[in-house]
């Protein structure tokens, strides 16, 4: 609690979209609370790093790092060989990949039958992205959301007819969530994904402390049990 050092030490200014159960997202006392946070609070015990969440917009979320605001994104982010041209990322501390959502009653079964309807994806997301390549960038049948939960809540409403998102948010909605009623479908085709903690290009420093913090949480335990506690075993 109490530092003995004559200076303040640093704070490591850590910013996520929690609009993304179960990894990140606002408890009813406004904290952010979450997988992700749960694995980053690890790293940054282990490691003697002070860090402070702070709720950031999806949008732009990336351009806190390059503008000195956020030292960290820790957001769910999928590591993608785009973004690694702008950022730098530690190792992977999460395998994910997309998967789509609709009403119960949708003939929907692949993802290739998402051709010519609309759906619901959060704007810039690798969601947006797998759209994109089915439907064209500039399909009028994509529609971007500020967020996961508005294009889901646009499911429900029937405004568009499918929502293709992070498989663990998805699921987490639809089984909290039956009276929604919505289904899943999994698709072979979806690649896997990996989450990383994002860092201004060149942090050298920084992504090697954070991925000794990740390999020890993993080596003594902490990482599984974190797992656990959010996925079951
Ligand atoms: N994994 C996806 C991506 O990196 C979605 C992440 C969205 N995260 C969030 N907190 N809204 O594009």
């Amino acid at each position: 609690m109490f530092s003995t050092h004559a200076h303040a030490a640093k704070v490591y200014q850590v910013a996520t979209d929690a609009a993304y159960a179960p990894f990140e997202s606002l408890n009813s006392k406004k904290e952010v609370v979450g997988f992700s946070v749960d694995i980053l609070e690890a790293i940054a015990q282990k490691t003697g790093m002070k860090i402070k969440f702070i709720n950031t917009p999806w949008e732009g979320i990336f351009a806190t790092l390059p503008n000195g605001d956020r030292d960290m994104v820790i957001s769910s982010v999928t590591i993608t060989p785009e973004r690694k041209q702008s950022m730098d990322f530690s190792e992977p501390y999460f395998e994910a990949k997309q998967l789509i959502a609709v009403n119960k009653k949708n003939k929907v079964s692949k993802f290739t039958d998402l051709k010519t309807i609309k759906v619901g994806v959060q704007t810039g997301t690798t969601g947006d992205e797998v759209i994109q390549k089915l439907q064209g960038k500039t399909s009028p049948n994509i529609k971007r959301f500020e967020s996961t939960p508005l294009a889901i809540k646009e499911l429900e409403n029937g405004g568009v007819d499918a929502v293709v998102a992070d498989n663990g948010v998805v699921v987490n909605f639809v089984s909290n969530n039956p009276k929604s009623n919505l289904k899943t479908i999994d698709d072979a085709t979806f690649a896997k994904e990996y989450y990383g903690i994002a860092v201004k290009k060149g942090n050298k420093a920084l992504i090697e402390q954070l991925n000794k913090g990740l390999a020890a949480i993993k080596a003594d335990g902490t990482y599984e049990k974190i797992y656990t506690k959010y996925f079951g075993k």
